[in-house]
Parts: structure tokens; C-alpha cells; sequence
């Protein structure tokens, strides 16, 4: 998806914006076979259903907390990736990958870069305590 889906970049952080790249990137995170079946074994493949709805939420207070510091997320983020099927290194470089497309449609390359700096430094602690190694990062 390379469209612009916003019309300008947005050069601040809000509920109202995050709120729709949240969405848009699990659009886009459907359309792509490395990813798109631990979503749907955890969520269904209806992106309207209920479920879908409140990780959009859960998701949204995340990104808020991490962006602005609003104390709004006050769950463990690395939990539920335990009781996933398991994931390798690529399943990772395909979510980072379609992340940073993601902040770019939305957001200036300042923030975009802000929000893909805090993904890749989860993400590596993420694959760590999974026991995924990391050969191609470094
Ligand atoms: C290999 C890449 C990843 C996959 C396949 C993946 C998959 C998932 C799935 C399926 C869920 C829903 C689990 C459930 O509700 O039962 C989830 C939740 C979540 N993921 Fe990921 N994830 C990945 C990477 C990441 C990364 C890098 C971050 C952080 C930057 C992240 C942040 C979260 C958060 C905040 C939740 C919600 C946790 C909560 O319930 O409070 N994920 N993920």
C-alpha cells in the first residue's frame, strides 16, 4: 500500500490519528501471508468483529502511552505474544517493515521515525524473550 492515505502529514500525536493508523495497519497487516496468521488465530479474520475492536483500543492506549506519555496502557504488552504460534525473526522484519509504512503514510518523517525507533526497540526485546535469535538486525 503505497497511497497517501492522509492528505497532509500529521506533525503531532493524538487519539484521532492514531487511532486511524492503528486501523490502517492492520488492513495492511491482513493482506500479508507472514503475519496475517497470528492475527487471525487470535483475533478471527473480521476486522469489525468485537475482538478486532478492543485490540484497536488496547492498541490505541499503547501508542498513546509510548508517543505522548499519557499513562492511558497499563497492561503487559509482551504477554499475549506467549500463547501465539511460534514466531522467527522474518515474522518480525515483516511487521517493522509494514509498521514503518504504515507511520509514513500518516505522519512527518520525524514522528514517523520517533514511532518505528520504539517498535524496533521492543521488537528486539520481544525476540529476545521468545529465544529468537537475531542475525540480520545488528
Ligand atoms: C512478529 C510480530 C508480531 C506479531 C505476529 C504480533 C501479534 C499479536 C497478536 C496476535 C496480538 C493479540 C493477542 C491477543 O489479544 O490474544 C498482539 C497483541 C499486542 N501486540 Fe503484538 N505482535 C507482534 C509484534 C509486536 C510488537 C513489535 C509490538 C510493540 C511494538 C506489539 C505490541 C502489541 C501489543 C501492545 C498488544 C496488546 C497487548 C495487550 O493485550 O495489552 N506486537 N500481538
Amino acid at each position: 500500500m503505497s497511497k497517501i492515505v492522509c492528505d497532509t502529514l500529521e506533525a503531532e500525536v493524538n487519539r484521532e490519528n492514531i487511532s486511524k493508523m492503528v486501523r490502517t495497519f492492520y488492513k495492511m497487516i491482513m493482506k500479508d501471508q507472514t503475519v496475517n496468521p497470528y492475527f487471525i488465530m487470535a483475533l478471527g479474520n473480521d476486522l469489525e468483529n468485537e475482538e478486532w475492536q478492543e485490540h484497536y483500543k488496547i492498541l490505541e492506549d499503547f501508542w498513546m502511552m509510548l508517543m505522548t506519555g499519557e499513562k492511558v496502557y497499563t497492561r503487559d504488552a509482551f504477554a499475549p505474544h506467549l500463547d501465539l504460534a511460534e514466531m522467527y525473526e522474518e515474522t518480525f522484519e515483516a511487521w517493522l517493515k509494514l509498521f514503518d509504512e504504515v507511520v509514513h503514510l500518516y505522519y512527518t518523517p520525524k514522528l514517523a521515525q520517533k514511532f518505528y525507533k520504539r517498535a524496533e526497540v521492543l521488537s528486539r526485546k520481544f525476540m529476545q524473550w521468545l529465544d529468537i535469535e537475531q542475525e540480520s538486525i545488528d
